[in-house]
Parts: C-alpha cells; structure tokens; sequence
C-alpha cells in the first residue's frame, strides 16, 4: 500500500461529503480515531482498512464497504468519515457500541473472491473484538458467512446462520417513526395520514417505507432511476404518483420528502427550491455540507436527522450480537420515535437546528456512560 502515509482528503466513495482538510501540525491525520487499521495479503489481493473512531460505549460495530476507490487516500478518507458516524448512530440507538467501519478496495463485481473475504475475516479476528463488522455497499449476507469461517466478529448474516437477514425491514421502520415524531411536531399529531409525501428511490429500505406510509394513510409520489423498482410500488400500489426525477420531487407539492437514494441531496441548490415542511429519509449524509442544516431552519422546514432515524439496521444487526430476537429489535428501533422527538425538544431549548442538537446528545451519551469506567470494579 504505497500510499499508507499519505494525508486523507475529499473522499469521492458514495457517500463522500466533507473532505478532510489538510492536516494541521501536532495533529493526526487520523484526527481523533482510536485506530485505525491497513490490511493487506498480497495473493488474495487483500487491501482493506479498518477504523475505529471510538469504543467509548463498547466494541466498534459497523459494514464493510466492497468498493472501487479511485486512491488508497479516498477509501481512507471515506472509513474515516462513516466509523465517526457509526459511534454517533449508535449513541442514539440506546447502544452499548461504539463506532467503526471497514472499507475492502476493489469492484465487488469482479473481485470479491473466498480467499479475499476470509483473508480480511482473520484481520477482523486479529482485533479480538474491538471491531463487529456487517454489511455495506458491495457486500451481502452472504458474504458476511464467509468472513465468519474465519472470525467470530460478523453480525448480518443469513437467516440460515442465526443472522437477521435484511436490514432494510428496520431501518425503513425506524425512518417512520422519525417521520411520526416530526409529524406531531409540525402538524400536531404522529400520523402522516392525509400528508403528501415524496419517496425518492423505492429500493430495499424506500419500498417498505411506502408500505408504513399507506398504511398510515398518507398519498405518495415517488421517483427511481430504476424502473422496475417504480413498478414494483406500482404493481402493490396503483394510485402512487411517480415524478420523473429527483428534481422535480424536490420541486414538487409536498409536506414531506423522504431521501431514500444517495446521500448530499440536500445542497445550495436543493434547499432554497423545496417545497416540504419536513425532511426525513432513510440516505446517509443527506446534508451536502456543513451549514445546510441551518438553510434548512431558515426556511422553516424541519430536518430529522439522518443517521438517528436510520438506525433501525444497525439496530437490527448489533441484536445478533445477543442472539437474534426480531421483536426485541423492532421494539428497540420503535424508540427511534421517542428519541427524534428528544431531539427536537432539546433543538427548541437550546436554539440549533436538529442536526446539531442530535449530534450534542450523541456525545453527551459517550460522555456520561464512558465515564463510568473510572468507577473501579
Ligand atoms: N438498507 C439499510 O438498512 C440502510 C440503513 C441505513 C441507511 N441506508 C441508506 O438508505 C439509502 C437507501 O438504501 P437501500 O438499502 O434502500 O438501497 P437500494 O440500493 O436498495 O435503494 C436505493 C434506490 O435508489 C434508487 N436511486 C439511485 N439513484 C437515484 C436517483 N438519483 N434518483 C432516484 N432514485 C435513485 C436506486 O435505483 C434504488 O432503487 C442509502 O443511502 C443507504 O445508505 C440504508
């Protein structure tokens, strides 16, 4: 890995949002990372890292991203970013986990082979727990059984393995319940029934999102590059709307819109034309940048944020851990209603958007459970 050294900088992976600036002197370039981790096995092809940016509340639990970064620096960048929002998604689940996340570099198309999972399951292994690892973009189930023949550490496996399976059912249940709590913020009440609300992408997590949705009595619009996963809703549900893109749903009539694609949709661009009340959605880094959280509260429009209400995976996942329950799960990832709505009680009080005021009960949960590992045992 000829570039191990080299100072991280704007990632350009799918979720790439803010760079990492150039690393001042006297701080690491790993900024405030536990550790981090460069794996390598040159006849499998291996090149992965692993970070872990905090075990504060416990082991570090978070997927392994199979992708094909441009640099070492980009994955680096990239593993850096997602592991500091793993702790800070896990602090709000309520979990006794902490934050880390891997990235294996390659085309999981082309190159994902039995050798180069395991090889990266003993390097998992090799960190005796401080590190669960569990699906992510390029990696399945599936894959996650193959690691586990080499390492006890893997969560999101198969159903057939004592897994959870697909982490999608949760985690479109707990954007839900965000999506009540912030409807009884702004409307009164915690339904969505009667509210016009924009889904865009219907994959594994937006499809199931329309099915608590109409349950609940709200009208739809949707929109997808895929067409067949627009009718896959269709066929189900007739009377929802489809608009052609992502821009039109952010210009459509709406009172909520639900980002359940790609992350950085709301941007400099975005914000000042859309029309909804409320933002809640299941895509990670939805904000394109530092600041568009606070054009959001300028216009008046209420922003759950991202990472709290897409929990419900994690959620699901980090109960393997326990031995899988499905119901233990789903009542746990219910308490993503409550706690959006602590959210917001303490953004009022304090007077900062969502975004910041999750971010501060995050680390004020680090803060107060990690502390009580002075107290000797
Ligand atoms: N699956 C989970 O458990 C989980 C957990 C937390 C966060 N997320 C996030 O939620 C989002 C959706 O995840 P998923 O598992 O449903 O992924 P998915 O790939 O199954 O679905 C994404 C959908 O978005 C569509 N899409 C892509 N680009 C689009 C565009 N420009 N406009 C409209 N549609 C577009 C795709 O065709 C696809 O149907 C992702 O950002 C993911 O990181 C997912």
């Amino acid at each position: 890995m000829p570039n191990v050294f080299g100072a991280p900088h704007k990632g350009t992976g799918p979720d790439a949002q803010q760079g990492h600036s150039p690393v001042p002197p006297g701080v690491s370039r790993f900024g405030t990372h536990e550790q981090v981790v460069f794996c390598q096995d040159e006849a499998s092809g291996l090149r992965a890292i692993i970070a872990i940016y905090s075990t504060a509340l416990g082991p570090s639990l978070g997927g392994t991203r199979f992708y094909p970064y441009a640099s070492e620096e980009e994955a680096l960048s990239d593993v850096l970013n997602l592991s500091r929002g793993m702790a800070y998604k896990a602090a709000l689940a309520g979990l006794d986990l902490g934050g880390g996340k891997a990235v294996i570099i390659g085309d999981p198309a082309t190159e994902k082979t039995e050798a180069k999972l395991r090889a990266y399951g003993r390097f998992v292994q090799s960190l005796n727990g401080r590190y669960y690892t569990a699906c992510d973009i390029g990696t399945y189930s599936e894959d996650m059984d193959v690691i586990a023949r080499e390492c006890r550490f893997v969560t999101g496996r198969t159903v057939e393995h004592g897994g959870a399976g697909d982490s999608s059912i949760l985690t479109a249940f707990g954007v839900y319940q965000g999506m009540r709590a912030a409807a009884e913020t702004v409307w009164g009440s915690p339904t969505l029934r009667g509210k016009r609300v924009g889904v865009e992408g219907v994959g594994k997590v937006g499809h199931r999102l329309v099915e608590h949705l109409r349950e609940d009595g709200a009208d739809i619009v949707i929109c997808d590059v895929d067409e067949a996963a627009i009718d896959r809703v269709r066929s189900l549900h007739p009377e929802v709307e489809v608009v052609a893109d992502s821009d039109e749903m952010i210009r459509t009539d709406l009172d909520v819109y639900a980002p359940c694609a790609l992350g950085g949709s709301l941007n400099d661009e975005t914000v000042p034309v859309l029309k909804a009340k409320v933002v809640c959605g299941s895509a990670n880094n939805q904000l394109a940048h530092t600041g568009v959280e606070k054009s959001l509260a300028d216009r008046g429009i209420l922003y759950t944020p991202d990472y709290v209400i897409n929990s419900g995976g994690l959620i699901q996942v980090a109960d393997e851990i326990e031995g899988f329950d499905f119901d233990r799960a789903k009542a746990r990832a219910a308490g993503i209603y409550d706690t959006t709505r602590k959210i917001f009680a303490l953004a009022a009080d304090e007077g900062v958007p969502p975004a910041v005021a999750a971010d501060r009960l995050a680390e004020r949960r680090m803060s107060e459970i990690s502390r009580l590992r002075s107290i000797l045992l």
